[in-house]
């Protein structure tokens, strides 16, 4: 199978010599080719340039041409911090949260959290499986193309296990690239609430070689706030994840100045996600790390939290990625579109810098920046075509709307 899409208004995020991240004012600047032609071939890009210079088509077996005149065609999203396997709804703690409640007293009444792990422990693998689908297929069409899933809604050796496989069998069933992540340490379950040791012991000793076993995450997730996980324990378990082969990554500074980042950092994490309440150490902490920051503006907005600093961090040469943070609780919705256009009106990011955010960076928090996040040769063909639109800032500005026209998922059209 080949595609061929001419006429392209603006070819974005041009890669020649293609980048892992891209870090500081280098964030401001986006590679694109105006009146250009991309050409794909089975699931790869293989070439790509100014309609000027096209050499036109000696082979037309199995090929497909799209024209995208007027339109633009960019790098799919990459969604690096989603919660998409959830059983039900938390319609009814919004509800209280408008009436006066607040996202930790909520907790603390056994709600949040705890609510999605009764509900999903109540709820069959085959249901879960049912209703991600809808959701990875919803985010797949607003032009996301890769995404991480935690787990973290299981909180019990068993129910752990069932999301982790669930997410598994996520990635055979959907076309997009997924990473999955083990988030056991995500609250401590109500029946162990006065014996939290025991709980950490279950995380590392029962369910990490269970896990590791059956090869059912790349990531492994804390989250690091009053009231779950200290940055003593968060190290803990974040270190003997890295002996079972996953990679650590931090809830951190959602909710108060808690020592995520930095134990995000000691223990080389591909990335510490929220950040509201980041200070100066933290910034400096960050600077010669391999460490990505993330921003979930979803979660600042649904929640009404103070926004992490992401101008200060840019401004200070860091990288930032952007992800959807898509759960039942913070943020129930993984449009990146909308996520763009919070990072643009709220943050003072540019166009430029939130695209950047949005596809290279987020690669890079999910180790998939050498095959995804930006148009080059060889790397996966996960892009899509918008509608008609005068430019790229079209895109962040026009907050609320879907300017996605056409999907291309591992070089086929999504129908
Ligand atoms: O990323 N902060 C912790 N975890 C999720 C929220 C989970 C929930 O409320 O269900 C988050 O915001
Ligand atoms: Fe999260």
């Amino acid at each position: 199978m080949k595609i061929l899409i001419k006429n392209i208004k603006s070819l974005v995020q041009v890669e020649e010599n293609p980048r892992l991240k891209v870090s500081g004012t280098e964030m401001k600047s986006l590679s694109c080719i105006d009146d250009a032609w991309l050409a794909i071939e089975d699931d790869k890009i293989v070439g790509f340039g100014k309609m000027a210079d096209w050499e036109g088509i000696s082979d037309w077996s199995n090929l497909t041409i799209l024209d995208a005149s007027d339109k633009l065609v960019m790098p799919c999203y990459c969604d690096s911090h989603t919660h998409i396997v959830y059983a039900g709804s938390r319609e009814a703690e919004f509800v209280d949260r408008i009436n006066g409640l607040s996202y930790e007293q909520i907790f603390e009444r056994g709600g949040g959290i705890l609510n999605s792990a009764k509900k999903l422990q109540e709820t069959s693998e085959e249901d879960l499986i049912e209703r991600a689908m809808i959701r990875l297929n919803e985010i797949m069409r607003q032009g996301t193309g890769a995404v991480e899933i935690k787990s973290g809604y299981g909180l019990s050796v068993e129910a752990e296990l069932k999301m982790l496989r669930v997410i598994k069998k996520l990635k055979e069933l959907s076309p997009l690239t997924i990473k999955s992540t083990f988030l056991g340490a995500h609250a401590v379950p109500a029946s162990l609430k006065n014996d939290k040791r025991k709980y950490i012991d279950s995380i590392i000793h029962e369910m990490m070689p269970a896990i590791a076993a059956e090869q059912l995450a790349d990531y492994c997730d804390v989250f690091c706030e009053q009231n779950y996980f200290t940055k003593e324990e968060t190290v803990e378990i974040l270190t003997t994840a890295k002996k079972y082969g996953m990679i650590p990554k931090v809830h951190a500074e959602q909710l108060s100045n808690f020592g995520g980042v930095l134990a995000g950092v000691e223990v080389g994490a591909i990335s510490v996600d929220h950040l509201e309440y980041v200070g100066d150490k933290e910034i400096e902490a960050l600077k010669n790390s391999v460490t990505m920051p993330t921003i979930l503006p979803g979660a600042a907005f649904f929640l009404g939290l103070p926004l992490p600093p992401a101008r200060k961090m840019i401004d200070a040469g860091l990288p930032v990625a952007v992800a959807s943070d898509y759960n039942p609780g913070s943020s129930p919705s993984g449009n990146m579109n909308f996520m763009l256009s919070l990072c643009c009106v709220q943050y003072k990011m540019t166009p430029e810098e939130a695209i950047n955010a949005s596809t290279i960076n987020s690669a890079y928090a999910m180790n998939l920046s050498e095959t995804h996040g930006s148009i080059a040769i060889g790397k996966k063909a996960n892009v899509f075509i918008t509608k008609e639109v005068p430019s790229y800032a079209f895109i962040p500005y026009s907050f609320g709307n879907n300017l996605v026209e056409t999907v291309i998922i591992n070089g086929k059209v999504i129908q």
